[in-house]
């Protein structure tokens, strides 16, 4: 059984872990497969390090932001996602390589190709067989602003109009890989839509009822 990665992608708050948690019960559950959930930044004892200084530690100026972040899920794709997907996991992510070039580039307004290629040299050209996009209106972040607390919610209000758009306009290029969804619906509705999207791409043995096709393949008809 060949591994399967999936990364959850959207704004802060906008119910990625719930939906992480949701979709790898559902895997166990109904489909017996060994199932990772993880994280960006912080998947891995380095990345707790390196989230805490990107979170919480001093200011740091665009670039460095970005090589941290890229640091971050290079050592992450080599020590934990890579080793699960080649012993047939499913492997999900809450945030991935689009959250950098939606918060790096178009946040902090970097060249895309350049943090893009960043995340894809370091990880040596992973990415994801489907990308989930919870989106939400910025404004619904504008209320929260009381609690922004950490480095990246405190950029401001056009910081996240600007990662919202970067992050709808990287769906619409490349539909075969993205799932985008309303993040205004129902927890249970939402988690019904990416249970379509996933079961298609699970091969499992003919009759199982869940179809054979390989993924990368499936995507394309989304
Ligand atoms: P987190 O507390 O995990 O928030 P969320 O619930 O929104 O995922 O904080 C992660 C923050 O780091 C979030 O504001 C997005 C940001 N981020 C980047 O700026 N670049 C990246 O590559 C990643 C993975 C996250």
């Amino acid at each position: 059984m060949s591994g399967l990665f999936i990364s959850f992608e959207g704004g802060d708050g906008a119910g990625k872990s719930t939906q992480v948690q949701m979709l790898a019960e559902w895997l166990r559950r109904v489909h017996q497969r060994e199932v990772i959930t993880t994280r960006e930044p912080g998947g891995t004892a380095l990345g707790r390090v390196l989230r805490d200084q990107l979170l919480h530690g001093q200011d740091l100026d665009a670039r460095t932001e970005a090589l941290l972040f890229a640091a971050d899920r290079a050592h992450h794709v080599a020590t934990v996602i890579r080793p699960a997907l080649a012993a047939g996991a499913v492997v999900l992510t809450d945030r991935y390589l689009d959250s950098s070039v939606a918060y790096q580039a178009a946040g902090r307004e970097l060249p895309a190709d350049d943090v893009e290629r960043l995340s894809l040299w370091g990880t040596n050209g992973l990415l994801p067989e489907l990308t989930v996009l919870l989106d939400l209106p910025t404004e619904h972040l504008a209320h929260r602003l009381g609690d922004w607390t950490d480095r990246m919610e405190r950029a401001g209000i056009e910081f996240h109009r600007r990662t919202r758009q970067a992050f709808l306009d990287r769906a619409a290029a490349d539909p075969a890989r993205w799932l985008v969804l309303d993040a205004a619906l129902s927890r249970a509705q939402i988690a019904e839509q990416v249970r379509t999207a996933v079961g298609p791409l699970l091969d499992e043995p003919a009759g199982s009822g869940a179809g054979s096709t390989a993924p990368g393949q499936v995507g394309e008809e989304h």
